[in-house]
Parts: structure tokens; sequence; C-alpha cells
């Protein structure tokens, strides 16, 4: 039976972006396929599991090694920049039917309880993805991919995002789909609510499916 106890005493709500409040995993694979297809190469929803949580740069270099290919540094930028503006393109259309199940009604609930809640995101378009989705202003702190230099599974994150909420790791929580996340959160000190596959998030402290069963 998992033990829902730190909820209860959780200060501070640390959530994750995407695969937790948002599926917009689907929208980064459709635009590194179209890279991947103009680079001569196919990407497959299998390889795309692999760049959950992981930077944008990151997830380059990794789908570069699926195709088996080399570039400069410089010819990186341009094509992560390449397949950030198509990203954009679809993301520019989301809007609050895309919250996945029990987000909104979850943070309200936070929120009624005095418990504070910050964004942890790798993302650079955190703020922008918040905008469209109409929560920004729920959150009491946000810290994204244009804050911080050490990608998860580095804890700097999550650290971040506790001190913005001038609390002590230890009464934060975080709320995390990706195994490079848990692995951060556990690092940082925090306990850890898996939403997704318990194969996938074998370190987190409890496993959900989504903010839902919460
Ligand atoms: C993470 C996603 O939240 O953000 C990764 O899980 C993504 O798949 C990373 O690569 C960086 O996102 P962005 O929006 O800065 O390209
Ligand atoms: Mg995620």
């Amino acid at each position: 039976m998992p033990d829902y106890s730190m909820l209860k005493e959780m200060k501070g709500a640390i959530f994750d972006l995407d695969g937790v409040i948002v599926d917009t995993a689907k929208y980064h694979y459709l635009a590194w396929r179209s890279l991947a297809s103009e680079l001569g190469f196919n990407f497959t929803e299998a390889d795309n599991e692999r760049l959950k949580g992981v930077s944008r740069m990151r997830s380059l270099d990794i789908l570069l090694e699926i195709g088996g290919l080399e570039f400069t540094e410089a010819e990186k930028l341009a094509m992560a920049d390449k397949k950030n503006r198509l990203y954009v393109e679809y993301i520019s259309r989301l809007d609050e039917s895309e919250l996945l199940p029990g987000v909104k009604p979850y943070l309200d609930e936070l929120r009624g309880s005095g418990i504070s809640i910050a964004l942890g995101s790798a993302s650079k378009n955190a703020l922008f993805i918040l905008d469209r989705l109409n929560i920004a202003g729920l959150f009491d702190a946000v810290v994204d991919g244009n804050r911080v230099s050490k990608a998860k599974p580095d804890p700097e994150v999550f650290l971040t995002a506790a001190e913005e909420l001038d609390l002590q790791p230890g009464q934060c929580v975080v709320f995390e789909d990706a195994e490079a996340g848990v692995a951060a959160a556990k690092a940082a000190g925090m306990q850890v609510v898996g939403i997704g596959r318990s194969e996938v998030l074998k370190e987190a402290d409890i496993i959900v499916s989504g903010l839902h069963d919460l």
C-alpha cells in the first residue's frame, strides 16, 4: 500500500511540466521526427521515450546518435533552433483543454490548503506553455530551462525552486514523469511522486498514473 503521508506533511509542491501537467511529448516527437526525416533517417516513438526529461541539446545529441550522424556545435545549434521553431508552432495552439486530467483541481486544492507551488522544468518554453494553459498565476515560483545551468538528473532545478519558495528540500515533494527527473529530485533530498509507469519510475516514493489519482 503506498504511503501517502508525505503529501499531508508537504509544505511545497514542485511540478515538472512536460508529461505531468501537459502531454507535450507528442509535439516534441513530431518536431524531432521532422528534423530526422530531413536528415534522412527514421525516428520512432520508442526512440522519443529517451528524450523525456532531457534538455534540448542533449535530446539532439541522442537523436543524432540514433541517426549515426555527427555535426559541429554551430550546426547543432542551428538544428535545435529549427526544431524549436516547429515545436513552438505546435504549442502555440495549446489551450486549457490539453491540461492532463486532475491538474487544475489538484493545483486549486493545494492552493486552498496553503501549500506553495513551483514549477521545476527543463523546458525553455515553460512560461509560454503555462500561459497557453492559463495556469501561470497558480505558481509561486517558476524555474525553467532558462534559469539553470545543469540539467536533470542534476538537482539544481529543484533546489532553486525550493529556495524560491523559501523552503528546505525535505519540506518539498516533486511530481515527475521522467527517470532523470526522479533522480534529480532524490539528489535534491526531496520526496517524489512518480507519474506514469513503475518500470521507469522505480526510485519514486509513490507512483500514480496522474494527478487525478491524488
Ligand atoms: C523537458 C522535456 O521537459 O523539456 C524534454 O521532457 C525536452 O523532452 C526538454 O527536451 C527541453 O524542452 P524545450 O522546450 O526547452 O525544448
Ligand atoms: Mg517530464
